[in-house]
């Protein structure tokens, strides 16, 4: 049984994984609703207070989701759509969130995904253009790198990209690499946030420990294993699972997360910050036209994009072996629309 200040403190509104300053609400889509993480970054979505209409779409399984969460204690509504009902899923929605797609099986990396989940994000991206041209989009299929490039370019031939609005969910890595960091020195994850740059996948993912204040002192071994195991903790999950599937608890959350910060940013508040995967201006002049960095979210999506900072010598190392990497996967995707 629960105890009275059990129940009260249930009952309050706020979580450590939401906050809201309560004024707007709005409708958000899940596109591949259904799946691993689909379903978990549903109910998450459930209880954010800024959500108050929840579209739940996937080709198989999206109403027994949408009938199960449904029932969880929240104001928001939660519609379920089959797949035949895609436009009437993304009808009114002001956020779309894409976890569509096949996952890793061990051995793969993300490029090997590139097949199939091309075309389900380009033709997922074609309805967003058709139905809700002015939604903020945030992409989790894989590979994150090339995918988004492919939203993009769907998007731009629809006449109606705007790169404001268009994001690759890497806060899987940003919660990887605080919790990892926190590992090693004893601290509290909430106190090792870690700015992580480039793209999603490996050798494109670059952790910035040295901008931190509980990164910088971690040297020598340690820091080459902790830097390998931020790029490549999702191969830790894919060979634990053993042949079914990739991260979807944790990537749920760091959905759930990322989601909360561009509705915080849609809402009006002031200096959300966080890394993304967007059009960027930082290293195009290197062919890399897409690029994760700090973004402050506002009302229009993307406010400002920050510069990289200061690198240490370990980190422009890894800004080496990224942007050649980074640059095929993008050109990969923009291939596959042209
Ligand atoms: P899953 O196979 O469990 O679920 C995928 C869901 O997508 C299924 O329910 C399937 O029916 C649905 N789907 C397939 N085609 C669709 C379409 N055309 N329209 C709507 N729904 C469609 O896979 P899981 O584990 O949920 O992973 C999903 C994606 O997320 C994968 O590409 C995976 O690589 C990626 N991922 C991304 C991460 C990131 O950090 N960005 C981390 C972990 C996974």
């Amino acid at each position: 049984m629960f105890s009275h200040s059990a129940i009260r403190s249930l009952a309050a509104p706020s979580s450590r994984l939401f906050s809201s300053s309560s004024a707007r609400h709005f409708k958000v889509a899940v596109l591949g609703a259904g799946g691993g993480i689909g379903q978990p970054l549903s109910l998450l979505l459930k209880q954010d207070p800024l959500v108050t209409s929840l579209s739940l779409y996937d080709i198989r399984g999206a109403p027994g989701v949408a009938a199960d969460v449904s029932h969880v204690d929240t104001a928001s509504e939660v519609n379920g759509y089959t797949a035949d009902s895609l436009d009437a899923a993304l009808e009114g929605a002001e956020v779309v969130v894409i976890p569509a797609g096949v996952p890793r099986k061990p051995g793969m990396t993300r490029d090997d995904l590139f097949n199939t989940n091309a075309s389900i994000v380009r033709d997922l991206a074609a309805a967003i253009g058709r139905v809700a041209p002015k939604a903020s989009v945030c992409i989790i299929s894989n590979p994150v790198n090339s995918t988004v490039p492919i939203v993009a370019a769907t998007l731009e031939k629809a006449g109606v990209f705007d790169p404001k609005r268009l994001f690759g969910v890497t806060t899987l890595d940003v919660v990887r690499a605080a919790r990892f960091l926190a590992g090693i020195t004893g601290a509290s994850p909430a106190d090792s946030a870690v700015t992580v740059v480039g793209g999603h996948s490996g050798a494109t993912i670059v952790p910035l420990l040295s901008q931190t204040s509980k990164g910088k002192g971690v040297q020598g071994q340690t820091y080459e294993a902790l830097v390998n195991r931020i790029q490549f903790g999702g191969d830790e999950v894919v060979k634990a699972k053993d042949g079914a599937g990739s991260a979807t608890l944790s990537m749920a959350y760091a959905g759930a997360k990322f989601t909360n910060a561009v509705l915080r940013g849609l809402n009006g508040e002031k200096g959300v910050v966080t890394p993304t995967f967007v059009k960027s201006p930082l290293f195009a002049d290197q062919g890399v036209d897409f690029f994760s960095s700090n973004v402050e979210l506002g009302v229009n999506g993307v406010e400002k994009i920050h510069p990289i900072g200061e690198l240490s010598a370990e980190e422009q190392k890894l800004m080496e072996a990224c942007l050649p990497e980074l640059k095929k996967n993008i050109e990969k995707g923009k291939a596959f629309v042209a």
